[in-house]
């Protein structure tokens, strides 16, 4: 795995990691973490494919000072990370805020984007009760209460079955090193994003939906109802699982973006 950073005309610095060679795939990270939470996917996947996972614009390795952070933005910073890697054409992997990224970015760049991997992430828009939460989250945070909205947040993320504990504790440490001002962008970037269904109703782009069966983030039955948006669709759901496929479920997930990312560059050509 190479770690490399680079500046864009946005953003003072943008850190990535390339691994393996092949086709590319770009895996990318949901809120408040950042790329490490692929490793074990990046570790299977790369043995046949180019994994590109950058950290979006504020987490891990990339710095932005933005607080107006948009997903459209990100999704830019994923191209910059491409153009660099001289790759034209891949398939996005977006968890949960990352896919609200990837959406954005096949709605900038479609003719870039060979497959869309929606993981426990919706093409709906925040409703208004939503973005009045994040509101009072935003109010804490600037407050000082990062940590215990943090502690408070990322149990969640995971089912309840057996092995919790072994993967919390390190996320909790990932989401602890994100700054407060990153949070309070990435909140303002999802209450601003647009609804997207609209996008993908009757699109031919290929899009694989991974779903986990005790997701308490973004609930199985609201993500169902969009299964059937475009026209070609590879539904996956997770017993014992979930916001958090890539740690909870790792080799079914390998498995499966295995399955999906043959159909995109093979089965499809
Ligand atoms: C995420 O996991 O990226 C976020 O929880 C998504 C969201 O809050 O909508």
């Amino acid at each position: 795995m190479e770690t490399k950073n680079i500046r864009t005309s946005r953003f003072e610095n943008i850190q990535y990691t390339v691994s393996g060679e092949g086709y590319a795939v770009v895996l990318i990270h949901g809120f408040p973490l950042d790329g490490t939470i692929w490793n074990e996917v990046v570790d299977k996947l790369s043995k046949k494919y180019k994994v590109i996972v950058p950290d979006m614009p504020g987490s891990g390795g990339s710095i932005s000072r933005e607080t107006d952070l948009t997903v459209e933005d990100m999704a830019e910073s994923v191209r910059s990370v491409l153009d660099n890697e001289g790759v034209s054409s891949a398939v996005l992997a977006g968890h949960s805020m990352g896919g609200y990224v990837a959406l954005a970015f096949a709605d900038l760049y479609p003719s870039m984007l060979k497959g869309l991997v929606m993981l426990h992430s919706s093409a709906q828009a925040d409703s208004e009760e939503k973005k009045a939460q994040r509101r009072k989250v935003i109010e804490l945070i600037e407050k000082g209460g990062k940590e215990p909205f943090v502690k408070q947040m990322v149990p969640n993320l995971f089912s309840g079955s057996d092995g919790k504990k072994s993967y919390l504790e390190g996320t909790l440490e990932t989401a602890l090193r994100t700054p407060p001002g990153s949070l309070v962008a990435f909140y303002n970037a999802m209450i601003n994003r647009p609804d997207r269904t609209g996008k993908l109703s009757n699109n031919d782009l290929a899009v694989a939906w991974v779903i986990g069966e005790d997701d308490s983030i973004i609930p199985k039955s609201s993500l169902i109802q969009q299964t059937t948006l475009t026209n070609v669709n590879f539904v996956y759901v997770y017993k014992n699982c979930g916001h958090m496929s890539m740690m909870e479920q790792p080799d079914m997930l390998m498995k499966d973006l295995d399955e999906f990312l043959i159909y995109c560059y093979d089965a499809r050509n």
